[in-house]
């Protein structure tokens, strides 16, 4: 029997398992995945290898702490600098980023993008960012303080405070700060996103199963809109292939995958 988990803190709201599970059933696979709270990064290399696991997610806040465990790391991974997808191969440990190509996959039906908005400048804003650019999609990023804008700024990257922002015109609006998860907060002033979101053609936000303050700004607006679900769906999908070296249908996957949602 193979075994999977996803390590985070929190964790107990993941609902990896039960994509992942689900996806066992569908193709007949003799495998476990199971949720870890990990209360220490100093513990995931060695917990790797405790449980005997052929393979792991990583979610917040784990995925550069995965970046530097790995002994490999391949793909759009090494710009992101964080991993949440880790293979155990004869002992060594390969990482992948598949939050990245899982954002691309959900936004594919929203059709041509040329610019995009990304409010926040975290982990997840990195991430995105690296795929819009290597599709060749002009990418600009918004946060509320000014630490973490200077990654983006070192990469040539359009990126601004609240403070220093004159709004342009974009196809799309991602937002990826955690701003309405548990509470009613915009991302940004309203006045800002009121200029932005009169332009824009659609808005998305990575938080799923919800519709934030946010999403709720975009529909006052008449955008296409969607949350986070799909992302987290294909992220599932694109990892799951990645365990199983590419030898299961993508779209079986999702389709397994997408049931375990609606149950
Ligand atoms: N759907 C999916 O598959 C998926 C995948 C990955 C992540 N996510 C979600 O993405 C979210 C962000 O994750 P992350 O790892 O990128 O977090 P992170 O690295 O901690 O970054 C958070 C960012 O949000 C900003 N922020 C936080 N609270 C804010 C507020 N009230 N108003 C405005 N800005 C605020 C921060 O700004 P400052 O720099 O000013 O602090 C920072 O730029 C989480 O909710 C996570 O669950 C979803």
């Amino acid at each position: 029997m193979k075994n999977f988990c996803v390590f985070g803190n929190p964790v107990e709201h993941s609902i990896s398992p039960k994509l992942h599970n689900e996806a066992f059933k569908a193709f007949g696979i003799d495998a476990n995945y199971i949720k870890i709270l990990l209360e220490n990064h100093y513990k995931l290399k060695e917990s790797i290898f405790k449980l005997e696991l052929d393979g792991a997610n990583i979610t917040v806040p784990y995925k550069e702490t995965a970046f530097e465990v790995c002994d490999e790391v391949f793909g759009i991974a090494k710009k992101i600098g964080a991993v949440n997808t880790i293979v155990q191969k004869d002992g060594s440990l390969l990482g992948f980023n598949t939050d990245a190509p899982g954002f691309l996959k959900s936004i594919e039906e929203f059709g041509k993008i040329e610019n995009a908005l990304i409010l926040g400048a975290g982990g997840t804003a990195k991430a995105i960012m690296f795929i819009l650019q290597e599709n060749g999609i002009n990418t600009e990023i918004l946060n509320r303080s000014k630490n973490r804008i200077e990654f983006f700024q070192k990469r040539k990257i359009g990126a601004f405070c609240w403070n220093n922002y004159n709004p342009n015109k974009y196809d799309l609006i991602v937002n990826t700060t955690s701003a309405g998860l548990k509470d009613e907060n915009l991302p940004a002033p309203k006045e800002i996103l009121d200029k932005i979101l009169r332009d824009a053609k659609f808005g998305f936000d990575v938080i799923y199963n919800k519709q934030t303050p946010f999403l709720k700004l975009c529909k006052e607006n008449l955008l296409t809109y969607k949350d986070g679900t799909d992302m987290l769906l294909y992220q599932a999908v694109f990892a799951f292939n990645i365990f199983f070296d590419n030898q299961y249908d993508e779209e079986k996957i999702t389709k397994a995958m997408r049931k375990s949602l609606i149950d």
